[in-house]
């Protein structure tokens, strides 16, 4: 009843999956953890997959982050992704999917887990939640380019 009544008149949600407990979280970030953008996986082997795997030593959450790039154009065409970790996390890691399909691997490098944070409206003490999102995007391009590498001097 709480949580309806502040959803209501706040815009906040109770969320309890974390493991410090009961939680203020804005919609957004309960829509993003209830419906997910972008779950799943991809095969990790495929020559146009970049796959990022980040932790968080602090919360031992983690993040499996997958992008899918079209070698003619340099876009991003795919993303996927599975998150072990809280609410803010999950709400992060899908939000950063819907901002990196389409977008160059220099303009997904771009993206900052401060404008994930904001658009989210996490409170400061989830901030590095959204770093985890950031991180994983940073690991999955650095991932695609080395294989692109690799497969090259083949
Ligand atoms: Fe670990 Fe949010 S508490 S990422």
């Amino acid at each position: 009843m709480l949580s309806t009544a502040l959803s209501h008149s706040f815009s906040f949600n109770l969320l309890r999956p974390s493991s410090i407990g009961v939680m203020f979280y804005h919609q957004k970030v309960e829509d993003h953890f209830k419906n997910p953008r972008n779950p799943g996986s991809m095969n990790a082997k495929d020559e146009d997959v970049g796959t990022g795997i980040v932790g968080a030593p602090a919360c031992g959450d983690a993040l499996k982050f997958q992008i899918r790039v079209d070698d003619k154009t340099g876009k991003i065409k795919e993303v996927k992704f599975r998150a072990f970790g809280c609410p803010a996390a999950v709400a992060s890691s899908s939000l950063a999917t819907t901002m990196i399909e389409g977008k160059t691997l220099d303009e997904a490098l771009k993206i900052k887990n401060t404008t994930i944070a904001n658009e989210l409206n996490l409170p400061p003490v989830k901030q590095h939640c959204s770093m985890l999102a950031q991180d994983a995007i940073h690991a999955a391009v650095e991932d695609y380019l080395k294989k692109k590498k690799t497969n090259q001097k083949e």
